[in-house]
């Protein structure tokens, strides 16, 4: 069984034999933190107290399971939101504990990394572009656990930059899935926003681009809202496209795998898709259920470092809200 709470979804996920996912259920604070344009960790750390119980009593329903069944924990302990991380940390400590069972504290972006180790599509060594809320980072994946960072974001993470346009333009949160429908009917070319870093290395840089928006929105209002949005996420994609292809071709590599809430942009997986194929390469993506945070992946990771290399976790483990990857 696998528990993640990192940030605003409490999700409960079951798997068999490391990588076959019997139950993933989410659930998503979205609408409490809404009217704040961004989670307030108080908020969000009370309600995954309420909702881990009803999670794990679905997700074992749906896996035809008993909690006696549970041969495995793993449970998110870093990066995040510290009080959220505690909740679901201490109840897996517990659930290992009571049932006697190994317990396993996992690395959220290892998570989302294994995402696709349950998909079976990609194999290391590949380039992972991972893409969320928190983290926008490359990273060379050399084997399932071991990583190699080649380039992070130097301030906002791309899904920040999506969910602050979306709160500035009053979509509300999280913004990615409004603005990936609403861009749709946007003129991509209406506005020509920044793409800072665009021609260098393989770090990026999201806070240069997010103000011109700003600056546009506050000036301006004589303008169609699709088409500021689908301008501003161009602007995002096209960085994301090139520094993957980049990457790809520093590290050899014949796959691109992307992971991350922001892997679920329609857009970003048509364009990467068709720019990976006509430079020799294959982009990979996770089926839209594991894109976003979930307790799937994280059970996937746990029961694959367990069942292959014995790993646990000492019960005297901590929250660590500024645990990366690589
Ligand atoms: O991985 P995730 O669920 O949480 C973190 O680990 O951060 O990612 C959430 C982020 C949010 O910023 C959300 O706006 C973005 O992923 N997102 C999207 C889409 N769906 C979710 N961004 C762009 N297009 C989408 N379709
Ligand atoms: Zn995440």
């Amino acid at each position: 069984m696998g528990l993640e709470s990192s940030c605003d979804e409490t999700g409960v996920g079951i798997v068999k034999n490391k990588e076959e996912i019997l139950a993933n259920e989410i659930y998503s604070q979205a609408d409490l933190h809404e009217k704040y344009g961004g989670v307030v960790p108080e908020i969000a750390s009370r309600d995954h107290v309420k909702k881990f119980s009803p999670l794990m009593e679905k997700a074992l329903a749906e896996a035809g399971l008993t909690l006696n069944d549970i041969d495995l924990v793993g449970a998110t302990y870093g990066p995040g939101l510290v009080g959220p991380l505690l909740v679901g940390l201490s109840l897996g400590k517990s659930l290992g504990y009571s049932l006697d069972v190994p317990f396993l504290g996992i690395n959220h972006l290892e998570g989302h990394v294994f995402a696709h180790y349950s998909s079976h599509k990609s194999t290391p060594p590949f380039l992972a572009l991972l893409v969320s809320g928190g983290h926008t980072a490359l990273v060379l994946v050399e084997d399932w656990g071991k990583y190699r960072k080649l380039g992070t974001t130097r301030d906002d993470a791309a899904g920040e930059a999506f969910d602050k346009v979306g709160y500035m333009t009053g979509l509300g949160y999280p913004a990615g899935p409004k603005i990936d429908k609403l861009s749709q009917e946007g003129d991509p070319t209406a506005f020509n926003f920044p793409r800072p870093m665009l021609d260098e290395g393989l770090d990026f840089s999201f806070a240069g681009l997010k103000s011109a928006v700003a600056r546009k929105v506050e000036n301006e209002t004589d303008f169609a809202l699709p088409d500021l949005l689908a301008s501003f996420q161009e602007a995002i994609l096209e960085t994301l496209v090139t520094k993957a292809i980049r990457g790809a071709k520093q590290t050899n590599v014949e796959t691109i795998s992307v992971m991350g809430g922001v892997s679920a942009n329609s857009q970003l997986r048509e364009r990467l898709t068709e720019k990976a194929r006509t430079n020799g390469y294959t982009a990979e993506f996770p089926p839209l259920a594991l894109c976003t945070d979930n307790g799937a992946m994280i059970a996937v990771t746990a029961a694959y470092k367990h069942l292959t290399h014995e790993e646990e976790s000492p019960l005297s483990l901590g929250p660590r809200p500024s645990l990366g990857l690589g």
